[in-house]
């Protein structure tokens, strides 16, 4: 039977994520992809408690929409508001920004707003599942909140270099007949392929994640992908036979080239692998760097922690400027690229510490060292009220907090308002077409302090 009813429903606003609300009934939904004050048919399932409907048809338009040629744009979830003109997705996310300090009663307006030059094929890393759908091979994003893939032929965020990669291991799997991974029978050989691309220095990283070690054909698979797409610098293979969402698992094994790429930002060389974290837009990623270190305005004797500080780009690129650089990472990997990008620079000022930031603050304020500055740029759950506690004693002169989750930026940095206050604001866009925003807090410690 079919539950699904349409209905016509007005977008009254926008929530946190971009997607539109509207009133059915007495009761606020969701509706992706809906702008406020455009009118339409909305499909909900009558079956349900509705919490959510599916825009069917436009009736009356949004003048800040804007049409976009993707297809599946609004089945993948990564590009939530693609349908607004730019100029408005920086508004929305300035105003999100601002909203979630507000929720903090923190009044924050945010002064200085880096758009992104580049609208297209932005991203130097795309990561795709592979399927057996209808008896053909397909590959793709996950459709929101599930694992069910998305068949893709190309995404505009991603390089054309990086869609071919896919397209192409797609149509070797088909040609040597290496079945997808099913994920109900746990069967099948490749799970995931992620690209990486570095666009200063035109190299190319490709991790095939497959189930497990075994990998029938792969000499002929590796032939072929080098010669169908010669620009790939390296190939790797990643084993990963785990029943779990997350894509990479913990061994591999190179495949061909070096098992690592490297790039180029602002003037310093990063030797990146599969596992590594690195920003998806490096164009914008070296101007959110750029005003984070202007707003700290670091002094040459000063001793700075880099705190999560992945494969040590930001502390490398203060170091020029103070007297010693500490940075600090969880990740065994990142801090070995870490530590081996030090070295690629010749920078002898820096060291990493591979520890929980919170363990080793919480060391730093036991000791009573001497800091005179922090840059923190935590996941996206953000730090610890004990990191932040540890701050506090600590009190640097300048914290400057990046990063890439409005919420919990405004709750952290609510806990250091007594002894901190805001100095300077900034949002750069690295992220085109989707909800997510960076933003760039400089907290400076207060007089009396
Ligand atoms: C948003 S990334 C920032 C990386 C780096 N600053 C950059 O711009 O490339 C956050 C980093 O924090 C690391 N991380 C996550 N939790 C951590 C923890 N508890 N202690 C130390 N590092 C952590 C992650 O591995 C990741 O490299």
């Amino acid at each position: 039977m079919n539950n699904i009813k349409k209905v016509e429903l007005k977008c009254l606003k926008l929530n946190n994520q971009g997607q539109g609300i509207a009133l059915y009934g007495k009761k606020e939904i969701v509706v992706p992809n809906f702008l406020p004050k455009e009118v339409g048919i909305v499909e909900v399932d009558s079956q349900r408690e509705v919490t959510k409907g599916r825009l069917y048809r436009l009736l009356k338009q949004s003048p800040i929409r804007s049409n976009n040629n993707c297809d599946v744009y609004q089945k993948c979830g990564s590009c939530q508001i693609l349908h607004m003109n730019y100029q408005e997705q920086i508004k929305f996310k300035k105003e999100f920004v601002e909203e979630s300090f507000k929720r903090e009663k923190i009044k924050v307006a945010i002064k200085e707003i880096i758009p992104s030059d580049v609208i297209k094929g932005y991203r130097n890393k795309m990561q795709v599942a592979y399927k057996l759908k209808d008896n053909k091979i397909v590959y793709g994003f996950y459709e929101e909140d599930s694992h069910r893939v998305i068949p893709l032929e190309k995404c505009f965020v991603q390089s054309d270099k990086q869609n071919e990669i896919c397209k192409t291991i797609a149509n070797i799997m088909k040609e040597l007949k290496i079945a997808p991974y099913n994920e109900d029978k746990r069967s099948g050989v490749i799970r995931f392929a992620l690209i990486r691309e570095a666009f200063k220095t035109n190299q190319i990283l490709v991790t095939i994640v497959t189930n497990g070690e075994m990998f029938p054909g792969r000499n002929e698979f590796v032939k072929r992908l080098k010669n169908k797409c010669s620009y790939i610098s390296t190939i790797i293979q990643n084993y990963n036979s785990r029943k779990t969402s997350i894509i990479l698992g913990d061994q591999e094994r190179v495949l061909y080239g070096k098992g690592y790429i490297e790039d180029v930002l602002c003037g310093l060389t990063f030797r990146l692998s599969s596992k590594t974290f690195y920003q998806v837009n490096p164009v914008q990623a070296e101007k959110l760097y750029l005003k984070a270190l202007e707003y700290a305005d670091f002094n040459i004797n000063d001793t700075i922690i880099d705190a999560y500080c992945g494969v040590g780009t930001i502390g490398m690129i203060a170091s020029k400027n103070v007297k010693k650089v500490i940075g600090v990472e969880n990740n065994k990997t990142s801090v070995k690229c870490a530590i081996d990008n030090a070295y690629l620079n010749q920078i002898k000022n820096i060291t990493f510490v591979n520890k929980d930031a919170t363990e080793f603050l919480l060391n730093l304020a036991k000791d009573n060292v001497k800091i005179d500055g922090v840059i923190m740029d935590p996941p996206r759950s953000g730090s610890t009220v004990s990191f932040l506690n540890s701050l506090k004693e600590l009190t640097p002169q300048k914290v400057v907090y990046i990063s890439c989750n409005p919420e919990t930026l405004a709750r952290d940095v609510k806990v250091l308002l007594d002894k901190y206050e805001i100095t300077k604001t900034a949002i750069t866009d690295m992220f085109v077409g989707s909800y997510h925003i960076e933003t760039i807090v400089l907290l400076t410690r207060k007089n009396n302090q």
